[in-house]
């Protein structure tokens, strides 16, 4: 399955999908790394691994609209079946992910429901829960909001801070969601009206 990847900084995300879809028996092509932003780190680690890459800067249209066609655009011209959001810090119009629905994964640092949106670390410390993680989501609309597919947690340990957590739970993610890809692109999870079904359980 011919899949793209939407970053805005970093990418350690999106690696570890690179590095998982290397494999041959992996059912996921990356055949795309998308930014909307120029100075995005991933960028260059994507070009490194031999990835085609695009940068759609959203500062350069007038409002979400057209940012979300031209992106839309782009994904269509490049044959795109299902989309991996990794760090992308866009919200994106209803518009845009009915065109994807069922076809648009994000990865989200906290154990959702709880502690949408960011500072998600901050969050959970805040709210005192004792584990923490991270979870992969299908895209809906409501921001942070879609049928969950996957979830690893990690204890939160008494002199947490937020950087310590997102050191352990950055960790977590970077296993989570090459296997949840591999579940969604291998047709073994998959989003049935609000439903996820998944045939077979994520490692
Ligand atoms: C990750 O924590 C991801 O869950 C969140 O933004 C961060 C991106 O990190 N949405 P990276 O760019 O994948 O390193």
């Amino acid at each position: 399955m011919r899949v793209a990847i939407l970053i805005s900084g970093r990418g350690s995300n999106m690696v570890a999908l690179l590095e998982a879809a290397r494999d041959p028996a992996y059912p996921a092509e990356i055949v795309l790394v998308l930014s909307n932003r120029p100075d995005a780190a991933g960028l260059a680690r994507a070009a490194e691994a031999g990835i085609p890459t695009r940068i759609i800067d959203h500062t350069a249209f007038p409002d979400r609209a057209s940012f979300d066609a031209a992106l839309d655009a782009e994904l269509r011209a490049a044959s795109v079946e299902l989309v991996c959001l990794a760090g992308f810090m866009r919200i994106l119009t209803p518009e845009f992910v009915a065109g994807w629905a069922g076809r648009m994964i994000n990865i989200h640092p906290s154990l959702l429901p709880l502690f949408k949106g960011t500072h998600t670390h901050r969050q959970a410390l805040e709210a005192g829960v004792r584990l923490h993680g991270c979870t992969v989501h299908f895209v809906v609309p409501e921001l942070d909001a879609g049928p969950i597919v996957a979830q690893a947690a990690i204890p939160v340990r008494q002199d947490d801070d937020p950087d310590s957590l997102a050191d352990r739970v950055i960790v977590q993610e970077r296993r989570l969601y090459p296997a949840v890809l591999a579940l969604v692109a291998g047709g073994r999870a998959r989003l049935e009206g609000e439903r996820v079904v998944i045939t077979e359980q994520a490692p």
